[in-house]
């Protein structure tokens, strides 16, 4: 009745399924973002990413240890401070708020990998990602020593990876240089390699108070449209020095993750935004989508796009689930 050699597919069992599964995710591949600002006890609700908070340095290390105790390797730190100038002076300080929460998250889970970004739109008051020239410019080489500064700072407050997400040009070697004249030619760069000047970043600006109060980052920031400049862009910064590239936004430029994972041999990183985060949760809370299942077919996804590690706000809660 049917033909001999008709081609059959695979009955999925639940055992079957897991066992012909290609893709796995792990805690190990995951990195939670911290916001950090000034003060004690905070835990500041974040009203467009539902289920984030704003922590101080002692309340981010609880919420450290808690990481840690899901077996998450990783935080990345990013810093509120309370005043802001032109300059990004806060961004260096030794007992700036990055710095401060540092140290109390190491002092508190010493085995936990605790990376900062390192850019100066959390801490300008006109919110751009490096310092203006008389025009109102961002001014490309007087921003990079401010940005070696910032690394040094963190690197010496006991951060064990940096992370520069300004999009300057030259920055990666810039940061390499300041690290290891300063003696820390042992601490590795993620390098925000390919930013996409994308919308999906809207709340986390909100969450740092970074959107820029002129203009926008297009100048510095990679167009939507472009692959091949990606590839420039992460060759150029694995020259430099790059330890670790990532790609940013991840879910919409899987394309781009999947070029640059075939391309190189660094270790690919891929940060699930701000904007991702904030549109699964809105189509959850109004019965549009089921969450669990949307947040799991999403890190997947960017998993089987390529990225060997995954920055993800939802990370704890993914934890959960492969449990
Ligand atoms: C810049 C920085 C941004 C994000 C990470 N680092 C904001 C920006 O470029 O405007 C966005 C992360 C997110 O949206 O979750 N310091």
């Amino acid at each position: 009745m049917f033909p001999e050699n008709r081609p059959r597919r695979l009955r999925r069992t639940e055992g079957l399924r897991r066992m012909v599964r290609e893709t796995a995710v792990a805690p190990d591949d995951l990195i939670y973002p911290l916001f950090i600002k000034e003060g004690r006890s905070v835990e500041e609700p974040i009203a467009a990413m539902p289920g984030q908070f704003r922590y101080s340095p002692d309340t981010a290390a609880k919420a450290a240890r808690q990481i840690a105790g899901l077996n998450i390797p990783a935080v990345l730190l990013f810093g509120i401070p309370e005043k802001k100038d032109a300059f990004g002076t806060q961004a260096h300080r030794r007992d700036g708020v990055v710095q401060r929460a540092v140290q109390e998250i190491k002092r508190a889970c010493p085995d936990l990998t605790v990376i900062t970004d390192v850019c100066l739109c959390e801490y300008t008051d006109h919110g751009h990602c490096g310092i203006l020239d008389e025009v109102g410019r961002v001014s490309n080489d007087d921003t990079l020593e401010v940005l070696a500064k910032v690394a040094v700072s963190h690197a010496r407050s006991g951060a064990d990876m940096v992370a520069p997400s300004d999009m300057m040009d030259g920055r990666v070697g810039a940061i390499r240089e300041a690290l290891d004249e300063g003696g820390y030619e042992q601490t590795p760069i993620l390098s925000y390699a390919v930013k996409y000047a994308s919308a999906f970043y809207g709340p986390f600006r909100e969450a740092a108070g970074s959107t820029p109060s002129f203009g926008d980052r297009k100048a510095y920031q990679m167009d939507p449209a472009n692959v091949r400049e990606a590839l420039r862009e992460a060759a150029l910064d694995i020259e430099e020095g790059a330890d670790i590239i990532m790609v940013k936004p991840a879910l919409p430029y899987l394309d781009v993750i999947r070029t640059l994972a075939d391309e190189f041999d660094e270790p690919l990183c891929a940060y699930q935004v701000s904007g991702e985060y904030a549109m699964i949760k809105a189509a959850a809370a109004a019965g549009w989508l089921d969450e669990d299942r949307a947040v799991m077919e999403s890190v997947t996804a960017i998993k089987r796009a390529g990225a060997d590690m995954i920055i993800s706000y939802f990370a704890p809660r993914v934890v959960e689930l492969l449990r």
